[in-house]
């Protein structure tokens, strides 16, 4: 499932006039395809990933989900296709306080209708792909700041998304557990081909990216391969 955002234009009130946040922006996520987005704080990161999640509509362009354009979409439609397509990874891993590492999985069955029990299996797998298995029964709070964020990217993964965003997830750790995590990512965008935009302001993280793209005061600037570019011989999904 590829990602495309075309020609997008957002702007917000900044009081008598209107801030450009993101200025004729393109970027093409192809499937199996890691982009890292690359710029300073206000530069417009996150307002891109928003508008790529169809959180935000921006003032012009589009965005495409798997060939399908989403300017036309209903709220119920969007919030359905946020649900089955869409994997988000906010910068703090937003997990709930009381529930353990496996149920905050299983927790994405029951927002979908389906019951927690019937999932317990595949939200076990996914934590296993992330690491975490062994700790699949502690609370947040027993957990390290690295390992809330796998457990974050393990739900994202919980409806197999095309499509998945992820915001900031290194700024709360150290370098190397910082790049553990984009490890992670790297690997789970290869094996399970989803189109992924990573956006961070750590230069030394690049590496694991297929593209980089930088932004600077709403605009992308070149977008340049980093490192080979992954196989995308699989069948179309
Ligand atoms: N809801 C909003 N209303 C008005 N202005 C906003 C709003 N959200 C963001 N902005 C402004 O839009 C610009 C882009 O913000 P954005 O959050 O996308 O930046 P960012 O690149 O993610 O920054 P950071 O690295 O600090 O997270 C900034 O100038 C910000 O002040
Ligand atoms: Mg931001």
């Amino acid at each position: 499932m590829s990602l495309h955002l075309t020609d997008i234009t957002l702007t917000y009130p900044d009081g008598d006039s209107r801030l450009t946040a993101l200025d004729r922006v393109t970027l093409h996520v192809p499937r199996g395809c890691l982009t890292a987005v690359i710029g300073p704080s206000g530069s417009g990161k996150s307002s891109l990933l928003a508008v790529a999640a169809t959180l935000v509509t921006p003032d012009s362009g589009t965005v495409s989900v798997a060939g399908t354009d989403t300017s036309g979409m209903s709220r119920g439609d969007l919030a359905d296709l946020r649900r089955h397509r869409i994997g988000i990874v906010f910068q703090q891993a937003n997990l709930l306080p009381s529930l353990t590492a496996v149920e905050q999985l299983q927790v994405m069955a029951h927002i979908d209708g389906r019951r927690p029990s019937t999932v317990r299996g595949r939200a076990m797998d996914l934590l296993d792909a992330v690491g975490l298995a062994h700790l699949a029964d502690r609370r947040p709070q027993q957990l390290s700041g690295g390992q809330r964020q796998r457990v974050g990217i393990a739900r994202a993964l919980m409806n197999d998304p095309g499509v998945l965003l992820v915001d900031e997830p290194t700024s709360a750790l150290d370098h190397e557990r910082g790049a553990a995590v984009l490890d992670l990512l790297a690997r789970l965008t290869h094996e399970r081909a989803t189109a992924t935009v990573l956006v961070t302001h750590d230069q030394a993280l690049l590496s694991v990216a297929d593209h980089v793209a930088e932004v600077h005061d709403g605009r992308l600037g070149r977008s340049a391969p980093a490192r080979s570019a992954p196989d995308r011989s699989a069948p179309a999904r």
